[in-house]
């Protein structure tokens, strides 16, 4: 039997190497389909260097567009490179549209599906990515759970218990298994930075399509950026906007292109904070206990905030609250990690894959 990985961007990468690893270790055949979502380099190939996962067995090139444009390509893609293929389970991660759109096409292809990262939920269904979630674990046939929050919500949404496996976190099983590679000076002396600086990373379209929230968050974090050194490394999301807004090279901000993960996650390991509105960022800096400043009204990781070092700013707090991380940074706690964020997720998925594959009971 064959599983299929729908991967399509940046943070789908890095939730699936571990698992891929994982399943080849237990022999399973399995393959890659990289439906196009990301597509620069410093957006797709990066990660595959750096995270050493196989080479797609098809590219499916669906590239940007409105979320419907785009979704009507993954759809079409999709349906193809599945019925070619005819696998005998379809995994998919986390929230992007390629996800939502890989799990329509099997469901209506009778094609079984697991999610890995089921069951968050920030409650905002202004969120594109919120509706992704919701879609994708009502038609999931497995569901993978990164953190206890995600087995009540899933269970009010009527999912049957016997499917949801609480495995811990592959993002952050990437993480550990990149944590000898993670040397923050030469990446820091390559950019010109000081020993104390800031990272910060902006993409949420509530943040930055909007030239009125664009300009608010841009002050904020040049405000910021009069306290110690910011290094963005930019998006291509609101690229644009963020720069008329005024996120320029000057003073003490710093724009790069988007970063490899391993230089990135680098650079947040020496980082005195780190400003975002990134869902994965989040989780990294609970685990590195770097401060983590998210711009945004809510979150889907809410564990960030009780077990890890994330604080919930509106841009006009963001100064302020900078402040506090800054003098609070000897204090920031870094002994508890929230429960089986062990670096151990990819096996105990693919031990749940395996074993359906070969028909044995499901139930956790
Ligand atoms: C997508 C996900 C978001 C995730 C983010 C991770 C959806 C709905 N959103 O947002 O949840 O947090 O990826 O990074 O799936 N672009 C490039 N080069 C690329 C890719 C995109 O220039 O390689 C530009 C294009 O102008 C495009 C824009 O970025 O229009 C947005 O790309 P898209 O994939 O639609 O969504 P993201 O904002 O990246
Ligand atoms: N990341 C990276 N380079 C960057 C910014 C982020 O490698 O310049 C990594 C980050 O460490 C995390 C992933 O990309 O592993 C998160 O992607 P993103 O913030 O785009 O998406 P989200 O998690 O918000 O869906």
């Amino acid at each position: 039997p064959l599983v299929l990985h729908v991967l399509g961007a940046r943070p789908n990468f890095v939730k699936a190497a571990p698992v891929v690893r994982a399943l080849a270790d237990l022999g399973v055949r399995q393959g890659i389909v990289h439906t196009g979502q990301h597509y620069d380099a410093l957006m797709s190939d990066v990660f595959f260097a750096d995270l050493g996962l196989p080479e797609p067995i098809a590219n499916l090139g669906v590239g940007s567009g409105s979320h419907a444009r785009q979704t009507a390509a993954l759809l079409t893609g999709l349906e193809e490179v599945v019925l070619e293929h005819g696998p005998a389970l379809v995994v998919v991660y986390g929230d992007v549209n390629s996800t939502l759109a890989a799990i329509l096409v099997c469901a209506k292809l009778h094609i079984p599906t697991a999610h890995v990262e089921a069951g968050l939920r920030s409650f905002d269904r202004g969120m594109p990515e919120e509706v992704n979630r919701i879609v994708t674990d009502a038609l999931s046939d497995i569901l993978f759970a990164t953190s206890p929050d995600a087995l009540s919500y899933l269970a009010n949404e009527g999912v049957d218990p016997a499917r949801v496996h609480l495995v811990g976190n592959p993002m952050i099983d990437s993480l550990f298994s990149a944590l000898d590679r993670l040397d923050p000076a030469p990446v820091r002396e390559r950019l010109g930075l000081p020993e104390r600086y800031g990272v910060a990373t902006l993409h949420r379209p509530a943040n930055v399509d909007d030239p009125a929230s664009a300009k608010e968050l841009v002050d904020a974090v040049l405000q910021v950026s009069e306290r110690l050194p910011i290094v963005v490394p930019i998006h291509p999301r609101g690229r644009e906007r963020l720069a008329a807004a005024g996120l320029v090279t000057g003073g003490n901000l710093l724009i790069v292109d988007p970063l490899g993960y391993v230089d990135f996650l680098s650079l947040v390991r020496g980082a005195a904070l780190v400003v975002t509105d990134s869902g994965g960022v989040q989780e990294e800096t609970t685990m590195l206990g770097v401060p983590c400043l998210t711009v945004r009204p809510n979150t889907e990781r809410p564990i960030t905030v009780t077990h890890g070092t994330n604080r919930l700013v509106t841009p006009a707090l963001l100064p302020a609250a900078a402040d506090k991380a800054l003098a609070d940074r000897a204090a920031t706690p870094s002994g508890e990690l929230p429960p089986l964020w062990d670096g151990k997720a990819g096996p105990r998925i693919a031990r749940v894959i395996a074993a359906w594959l070969t028909g044995e009971n499901l139930s956790p």
